[in-house]
C-alpha cells in the first residue's frame, strides 16, 4: 500500500487510478467542469465512487478507501445504516412525493424540536444553502432591517449572500456574479473579536437583522472559535435586539444530540440544519423561536398575506424519503451514544495524527473537536490558532491537494484537510489512518513539501 519511493505521488496517484482519469474525460465532455461539486476539484482528476458501506467506499478501479469524507459531514451512522437504509426501502414502496402533507414530516420535525434547545418551529428546506438563504430572509423580515453580521472565513453555502466573506480577501465575495447590492448588504466581522461585531453595529445603527456564525469554528472548525465569544455574542444581540443565527448544518447532531448550542450552553435565536438532519438524504431546515418563524405563516388576512410574510417554497421540500431517512437517523442519534462513540473516535484520530507530526517532525496542527478533524500544515499554525489568524489558517489548507493524493494512494479518502469521524470508525479504521497519515507525509517530506 506504501507509496513507492521511486514514483511521485503524482505518478502512482495516475497509475493507481486509471479508470477515474477515463471517467473524468468523458466527464468534461459532458458536465461543465466536469464536477459536480466545487469541493471535488481535484489535481489531476477526482476519483469515481461505486459503492460504499459502514466506513468503506469502493472505488471504479476497485481500491478499497476508509472514508472520512462520509457524505460531506452527514452520515454520523456511517454508510447504509441498516435502520436507516430499511425505513428508505419501505418508503420507496409508498410513494416517493405526495406533493401533500404527511405524517413524516410532522414526526420529524417533532423529533428535532425535542433534540435542538433553540428549536421551537422548524421549516424544512432542501440543503443548508437554502436554510441560511432562508434563516437570513426570515430574519431580514422579522427585524426589518438588511444588513447581516457575518464572520471571515466562515462558510455559509454557496448563494449570493453567502459569497461575502467567506474567502480571502474578505472584502470581495468569494464568487463572481454577485450583485454588488447583495454583497454590500453583509458586513463581515472577525471571528474571537466581539468589538470587531461591536463596531460594525455601532457604525450601522437600527440596520443590522441578524449575526450568523459557524459555532464550531470557521470552515467546519478550520478557524476554531471560543465559547466565551459565543456567549459574548448572545448577551451583545440579545442587548442590541439582533437575531443570533448559529449555522448548525455540520455540529447539529454531530456535537451533541442537540448540536453545539447544547454543549456549548449558548442558545440563538434561530439555527439553520442540514446533513445530519435529513439521515444522509437531502433536506435542511430552519428552525427557532415562534416569535421569529411566524414571519412565515399565512394569517389569513389578503393584505398581511401578500405584504408581510416570508414567501418558501420547494418541490422537494420534507420529501417522504428524506422524512424517513431524517426521522429514523434523528431516533438513533437522540439515543446519545452515537454522538459519544464518533467523539471518542475522533479524539483518538487527532492524538494518533498529532503524534505523527510530532515524531516525523513536520510543522503543522490538527484542529477540531468532537468528531470533526482538519490538518493543517505549514510553520506558525499554533500562534494562527492562539490569534485566530484567519488568513494564516485557511492557507494551511495549501499543501492539501497533494496529501489527500498520497492519502488516497494510502487507502482513506480524506475531505479535503480533514474529515469526520463516525460510529463505524472503529479502532482498525482510526490505526489505518494514522499509520496513512504517517506514510503521506513521508512521501510528502520525499518530495520537499512537508
Ligand atoms: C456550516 C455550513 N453551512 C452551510 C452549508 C451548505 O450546506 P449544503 O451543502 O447542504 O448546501 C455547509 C456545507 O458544508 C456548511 O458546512
Amino acid at each position: 500500500m506504501a507509496v513507492g519511493a521511486p514514483t511521485t505521488i503524482d505518478d502512482a496517484f495516475r497509475k493507481r487510478f486509471p479508470k477515474s482519469a477515463e471517467l473524468y474525460a468523458r466527464s468534461r465532455r459532458a458536465i461543465a467542469g466536469g464536477i459536480t461539486h466545487d469541493s471535488r476539484n481535484f489535481a489531476p482528476f477526482p476519483i469515481y465512487i461505486e459503492r460504499a458501506d459502514g466506513s468503506r467506499k469502493w472505488d471504479v478501479d476497485g481500491n478499497e478507501l476508509i472514508d472520512h469524507w462520509m457524505g460531506h459531514g452527514a452520515l454520523l451512522l456511517g454508510h447504509n445504516h441498516p435502520q436507516v437504509t430499511a425505513a428508505v426501502a419501505e418508503q420507496v414502496h409508498k410513494g416517493t412525493h405526495y406533493g401533500a402533507c404527511h405524517e413524516l414530516e410532522v414526526a420529524w420535525a417533532e423529533q428535532i424540536n425535542r433534540m435542538v434547545p433553540s428549536s421551537e418551529w422548524v421549516r424544512f428546506a432542501m440543503s443548508g444553502t437554502e436554510a441560511t438563504m432562508l434563516a437570513m430572509r426570515d430574519a431580514r423580515a422579522y427585524t426589518g432591517r438588511v444588513k447581516i453580521i457575518r464572520f471571515a472565513g466562515h462558510f455559509h453555502g454557496w448563494h449570493d449572500y453567502a459569497m461575502a466573506g467567506y474567502q480571502p480577501p474578505f472584502d470581495t465575495p468569494t464568487s463572481t456574479g454577485v450583485p454588488k447590492a447583495v454583497a454590500e448588504s453583509m458586513l463581515v466581522a472577525y471571528p474571537n473579536n466581539i468589538d470587531s461585531v461591536r463596531e460594525l453595529l455601532d457604525a450601522h445603527p437600527g440596520e443590522v437583522a441578524a449575526v450568523i456564525v459557524e459555532p464550531g469554528g470557521g470552515s467546519n472548525g478550520i478557524v476554531p472559535t471560543s465559547v466565551p465569544f459565543l456567549r459574548d455574542l448572545r448577551t451583545l444581540t440579545s442587548q442590541r435586539g439582533v437575531v443570533l443565527i448559529f449555522d448548525e448544518v455540520i455540529t447539529g447532531f454531530r456535537y451533541s444530540p442537540g448540536g453545539a448550542q447544547q454543549v456549548y450552553g449558548v442558545t440563538p435565536d434561530v439555527t439553520t440544519l442540514a446533513k445530519i438532519v435529513a439521515g444522509g438524504l437531502p433536506g435542511g431546515a430552519v428552525v427557532g423561536k415562534r416569535d421569529i418563524l411566524q414571519v412565515q405563516t399565512f394569517k389569513g388576512e389578503l393584505h398581511k398575506d401578500r405584504f408581510e410574510r416570508v414567501l418558501q417554497q420547494g418541490t422537494f421540500n420534507a420529501n417522504p424519503l428524506s422524512a424517513a431517512a431524517g426521522f429514523t437517523a434523528l431516533r438513533i442519534v437522540a439515543e446519545g451514544w452515537p454522538t459519544e462513540q464518533a467523539n471518542q473516535a475522533g479524539e483518538q484520530l487527532r492524538a494518533g495524527l498529532r503524534d505523527v507530526f510530532e515524531r516525523r517532525g513536520v510543522a503543522g496542527v490538527v484542529l477540531g473537536e468532537s468528531s470533526v478533524f482538519q490538518i493543517l500544515l505549514g510553520e506558525g499554525m499554533e500562534q494562527a490558532v492562539e490569534t485566530t489568524d484567519v488568513q494564516r489558517l485557511m492557507a494551511g489548507r495549501g499543501a492539501v491537494n497533494t496529501l489527500r493524493k498520497a492519502m488516497l494512494l494510502n487507502g482513506v479518502d480524506l475531505m479535503r484537510s480533514g474529515g469526520f469521524t463516525s460510529i463505524v470508525h472503529q479502532d482498525e479504521e482510526l490505526a489505518h489512518t494514522v499509520s496513512a497519515f504517517d506514510r503521506s507525509l513521508e512521501a510528502l517530506q520525499r518530495e520537499g513539501l512537508a
